[in-house]
């Protein structure tokens, strides 16, 4: 797709489609040119209340009258009450706040970089998993696991190790043969890889082996974090605990925010002077994503993304797990992938000419991750919009 001409001085790094959006109201968007769209995608993971939700716009029009910034210089009260609500619901014990996910998880990779050094060893390396994806950093896309991404950006930062994603018997080859490991990172459900959910039961050997090697187990909640997968954070499915947990997307509803937690392992590794960020954990920030995690909780989102997820599923299995050429349907929660035998791109364009938005990721996984107030009418016309332009895409020439 070429970029339109209708943004001449913006570098062009997207493959954009050729409208803007205007406004938005729940799960619904508008164009400039009024056309009406389902949001599917909810900006990638990142609207979790939808679009101009009213209690949302009025804090942070209050927020923004008092204070919208200040410097680390000072206190910021917010960022206490938004880390002790993320410590609460997390079970970890204090958060690094910055404004993205790349962010989070530069300093998850510094942590377990210093982590290593403390215990004296000199080039400490990071288990890292195919298909993963970290972020758009020299550090985190040399940590992700596509080598679209890092074409063209060699020397890739060294110090990180592939596995196979879902695969505990590799893990333990490399803590046979690697003896300057200090931390294992992945996502409990890969994102852009193509909507790949970890097996409890690896998270669960991920975590014994951290604990005999002394190995950190750092999970990038980023994309499936905050609800996303119908509990707080996608790991607490597995039960499992890990050491350092990146956060960002829906953390602020819109508003970007990112944060790294820790844990007793991990907490002291930092110290004054060690890591910062001039925008990270400013108030405005703070308020949006305090305003965030409550409203999810009043309004019961954390569950409704469990059983509209749910529901969307199997209504799409319904519709398309027959047909021939879909070759699985899958996600948790209100995070799914629909892949299909070959690429399937053009379905993005198609799909936002019926009114629908949502993505293609990997090349052949049709992604839908809308805002957590998805409602099950909101899922039918989903499928409705959606199931057609599969069967009829899968029934052209390859
Ligand atoms: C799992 C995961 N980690 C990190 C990132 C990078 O986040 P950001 O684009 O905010 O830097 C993403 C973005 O898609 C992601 O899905």
């Amino acid at each position: 797709m070429t970029q339109p001409a209708a943004m001449p001085h913006v570098m062009n790094t997207y493959g954009r489609l050729p409208f803007a959006l205007s406004h938005g109201r729940g799960s619904r968007v508008w164009d400039t040119e009024g056309r009406e769209y389902l949001d599917a995608l909810g900006g990638i993971a990142v609207n979790t209340l939808g679009h101009a939700h009213p209690v949302l716009v009025a804090a942070i029009a209050d927020q923004a009258g008092k204070l919208i910034h200040t410097s680390n210089y000072y206190q910021v009260p917010l960022q206490e009450t938004l880390a002790a609500m993320l410590c609460e619901r997390s079970g970890l014990d204090a958060a690094f706040f910055c404004s993205t996910g790349l962010e989070a998880n530069e300093a998850a990779i510094k942590i377990a970089r210093k982590f290593g050094h403390d215990k004296g060893l000199e080039r400490p390396e990071i288990i890292v998993c195919e298909r993963a994806f970290h972020g758009r950093s020299l550090a985190t896309l040399s940590a992700s696991g596509n080598p679209k991404i890092q074409a063209g950006f060699a020397p890739l930062v060294e110090g990180f190790v592939r596995v196979p994603f879902n695969d505990t018997a590799a893990v333990r080859d490399i803590a046979r043969t690697h003896k300057n490991v200090v931390a294992v990172m992945l996502e409990p459900v890969q994102g852009e890889g193509g909507i790949n959910p970890a097996r409890n039961d690896y998270l669960r050997d991920l975590r014994v082996i951290c604990d005999e090697q002394g190995w950190l187990l750092m999970l990038d909640e980023v994309q499936c974090g905050i609800a996303r997968t119908g509990k707080w954070f996608g790991y607490q499915w597995s039960g499992i605990q890990p050491d350092v947990m990146s956060l960002a997307k829906g953390l602020g509803a819109g508003v970007p925010v990112g944060a790294l937690m820790v844990g007793p392992r991990a907490k002291d590794v930092f110290g004054p002077g060690n890591h910062g960020s001039t925008f990270g954990g400013n108030p405005l920030a703070m308020r949006a994503a305090v305003e965030t995690l409550r409203l999810i909780e009043s309004e019961g989102l954390m569950r409704n993304a469990d059983t509209v997820g749910a529901y969307l599923r199997a209504a799409l299995k319904r519709e398309l797990a027959h047909v021939d050429g879909v070759v699985d349907i899958r996600g948790e929660g209100l995070m799914i992938g629909v892949e299909l035998g070959r690429p399937c791109g053009v379905i993005l364009t198609r799909a936002a000419e019926a009114g629908l938005l949502l993505s293609v990721t990997a090349d052949t996984v049709i992604r839908l991750v809308p805002p957590l107030i998805f409602t099950t009418a909101d899922a039918d016309e989903t499928v409705a919009k959606l199931a057609p332009l599969v069967k009829a895409f899968l029934a052209e020439q390859a």
